[in-house]
């Protein structure tokens, strides 16, 4: 019950920090949410040569005019998914760049052929080899490129490297997520020029330079999901605050769906939860559909829902990893494939579990939230990069947590 404020979105900050790479000036951004991947990226950026200023707990001021490197190699660059935007960065302003393989979130293969056909079609030669990604180019010549999934990180990795190409570069079948958006409205304000982000075409005309400026990173969508989640588990009345309520539409609608109370404001959503909540039949899907980032939070929240409900994955072919530790809760789940059957359950009960991923773990968390009895949950450091504070903020809610 009460208010909990929502910080910057992790993935378009980890998006819009490598993009300052870009600029051969300064960049301040504010609104970056306070995670481990964020302060991963500075460090790599700081060993690339930027200059990197802490304004404050939420700001970084990145003088990018300082780099001289185009190797990220250090082990720590390789931990984190999003470093893959190191390459499409440093391939945009150096014509060259060599970076570690993307660890990140282990859900099954996730490949990044889509990010070097882009890269490629601009000119570049691309090799994977001992562990590297080796991107090089005399000079990158916007292209028309057709992405045959839609995907996120090869989205906005073409995008980095096309905005100092030479021509118009066109993708077709981009990914819409708000986070796309929000690192096309970065790369503008520094300079660039960007138009059709948020749609399926994105045509991005090359410019000589980007110069700067100040930019404020958008609300994080998933975490404010998890907050309403959160409220919506505990039958609580929580107003979730500081978040572009668009963004949050198919989560709000299947909400309403399961019988939970939304009031709209023009950046918040207040959700008032009943004791009991309706099944219901989710598909994750490319925004706006219902983000793969919600699964198994929300299948947490349909496992105490009455009825039996589904939940399809279409995005990830593997993220049902999970399951197998929320049921040590008593959630009744049976995964058929990329489909999970939840039987809803009337209660849930304390248990000792382990996060296997960051969505993951914030599921444990909100499943221990609806538990009779103590919930220890291992692997935090999963949560810890991607949630910032999410033990004050939820025992500011009236939940018991600590960190041990
Ligand atoms: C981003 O990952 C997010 N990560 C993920 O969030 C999120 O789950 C995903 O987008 C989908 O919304 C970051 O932004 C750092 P994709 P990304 O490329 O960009 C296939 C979280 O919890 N694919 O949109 O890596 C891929 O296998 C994280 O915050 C290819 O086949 O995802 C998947 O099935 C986890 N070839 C689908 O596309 C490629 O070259 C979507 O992946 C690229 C992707």
């Amino acid at each position: 019950m009460g208010d909990v404020t929502i910080n910057g979105a992790k993935n378009a900050a980890v998006a819009i920090l490598p993009a300052a790479l870009l600029v051969d000036g300064i960049s301040e951004i504010e609104n970056l949410p306070y995670i481990d991947d964020v302060m991963k990226l500075k460090r790599a950026m700081e060993d690339l040569g930027a200059v990197v200023n802490v304004e404050d707990k939420h700001t970084l001021k990145i003088d990018g005019s300082t780099i001289y490197d185009y190797k990220a190699i250090n082990e720590y660059v390789g931990n984190i998914r999003a470093s893959y935007y190191l390459i499409g960065a440093l391939l945009g302003r150096f014509k060259k760049a060599e970076v570690a393989m993307p660890g990140g979130c282990n859900f099954g293969v996730r490949p990044i052929d889509q990010h070097i056909k882009g890269f490629e079609a601009l000119g570049a030669t691309v090799k994977v080899e001992n562990g590297m990604i080796k991107a090089y180019a005399d000079k990158l010549v916007g292209n028309k490129i057709y992405l045959d999934v839609v995907s996120v990180g090869a989205t906005i990795n073409v995008m980095l490297a096309a905005v100092l190409a030479e021509g118009t570069t066109i993708i077709e079948n981009a990914a819409k997520e708000p986070h796309v958006v929000d690192v096309a409205n970065y790369l503008n304000m520094m300079g660039a020029n960007v138009k059709g982000a948020g749609t399926d075409v994105i045509r991005i005309k090359g410019v000589e330079k980007l110069t700067g400026g100040k930019y404020s990173t958008i609300p994080d969508q998933i975490e404010a999901g998890t907050y309403m989640i959160a409220a919506a588990i505990t039958a609580g009345d929580v107003c979730v605050r500081n978040i572009i309520p668009e963004h949050m539409y198919s989560v709000s609608l299947k909400m309403m769906e399961m019988g939970i109370t939304i009031e709209e404001g023009d950046d918040y959503i207040r959700v008032i939860a009943p004791e009991k909540l309706k099944c219901a039949n989710v598909k994750t899907l490319p925004h706006p559909g219902f983000p793969t980032d919600l699964q198994p939070q929300m299948a947490t929240l349909l496992s105490v829902a009455e009825g039996t409900s589904t939940m399809i994955e279409s995005v990830w072919d593997n993220r049902f990893q999970y399951v197998d530790e929320l049921k040590k809760t008593g959630a009744k789940i049976k995964v058929e494939g990329r489909m999970a059957v939840i039987e809803g359950v009337k209660e849930l009960s304390g248990a000792k579990v382990a996060a296997t991923d960051l969505r993951a773990g914030a599921a444990l968390v909100l499943a221990a939230l609806r538990a009779k009895g103590e919930t220890v949950i291992g692997n935090v450091k999963y949560i810890d990069r991607g949630y910032e504070s999410i033990e004050e903020k939820l025992t500011a809610l009236g939940a018991e947590i600590e960190r041990r």
